[in-house]
């Protein structure tokens, strides 16, 4: 199984932010992305909506040899990550956490915020986390309606992402907060903007270095790391337009790759 790929997926272009960390912490390893964009944002969805879209998309992965499944989207993680775990109990599943717990080491004011989608603030993973590891800290909640999508659309920058992203980050600003968690893989494309409009004060934390990491070391426990060999071919599928995807990955990623179509078709995936 050493050889099979690393299936990745997301409602969109954020699971991307996953992408690169895991380029770059297991360059050996073959990935298969696949972006749902038929369906972004997820953000607003109802759990059962998403946890059936996350089990086709798995089985579409295992169907294309994947050795283990990366969610990497907050939101998908939130309500279909222990239900797949379920369903898939032979392949390692990882996914995506609010990083509540190293906020909650860093902040000296007491007070950290966590910017996500609702459907992430709803779900299960994101009260356990917080109930695990916040303890006398007290933590902001923030949905972002709408970021996700202005990612998508490539407005990383300027007058209109400015205006939103100030109208996110002014209630954890104005609470105390100095720490700031992206609770969504979308959110580390605005990074540097995020970054300019709180000042250097702040800690602004994306989980995806840490969660590449623990991919690794699950891959070794289980025998599973590939270690050397040719450059790897990283494939892309989507949902959606694939010129507007490969557009997005050169911009995002620096990745010149011609993505495939897929199609939803009575709940199902087929290529198009
Ligand atoms: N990238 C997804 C996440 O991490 C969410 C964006 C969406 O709403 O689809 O939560």
């Amino acid at each position: 199984m050493s050889g099979a790929s690393i299936g990745i997926f997301d409602s969109g272009v954020g699971g991307l932010s996953v992408w690169r960390q895991v380029v770059h912490h297991l360059p050996h390893e073959r990935l298969i992305y696949l972006a749902d964009q038929a369906h972004v944002p997820y953000g607003q969805r109802s759990a059962s909506e998403i946890q059936a879209f996350c089990h086709t998309i798995a089985e579409q992965l295992l169907a294309l040899e994947c050795k283990a499944i990366v969610v990497a989207c907050n939101t998908a993680s939130a309500v279909a990550l222990e239900p797949l775990r379920r369903a898939l109990p032979g392949v390692p599943i990882l996914g995506l956490e609010p990083a509540v717990k190293p906020a909650v080491s860093l902040t000296r004011s007491g007070v950290v915020g966590v910017m996500a989608t609702p459907a992430t603030f709803q779900g299960e993973l994101y009260r356990a986390t917080v109930g695990r590891w916040a303890g006398d800290v007290q933590v902001v909640e923030q949905v972002c309606i709408g970021l996700a999508d202005l990612v998508e659309q490539g407005e990383l920058e300027g007058k209109r992402c400015d205006a939103s992203l100030r109208q996110f980050l002014e209630p954890m600003l104005a609470a105390g907060a100095d720490t700031i968690v992206l609770g969504c893989t979308h959110y580390p494309f605005v990074i540097e903007t995020i970054r300019r409009l709180v000042g250097p004060s702040l800690a602004v934390l994306d989980p995806a270095p840490a969660v590449a990491r623990h991919l690794g070391a699950v891959l070794e426990a289980r025998g599973l790391l590939q270690v050397g060999g040719e450059p790897p071919q990283h494939a892309f599928f989507t949902t959606g337009d694939p010129q507007a995807f490969d557009r997005a990955l050169a911009r995002l990623v620096g990745a010149t790759c011609r993505s495939l179509p897929l199609a939803w078709c009575n709940g199902r995936l087929e290529a198009r």
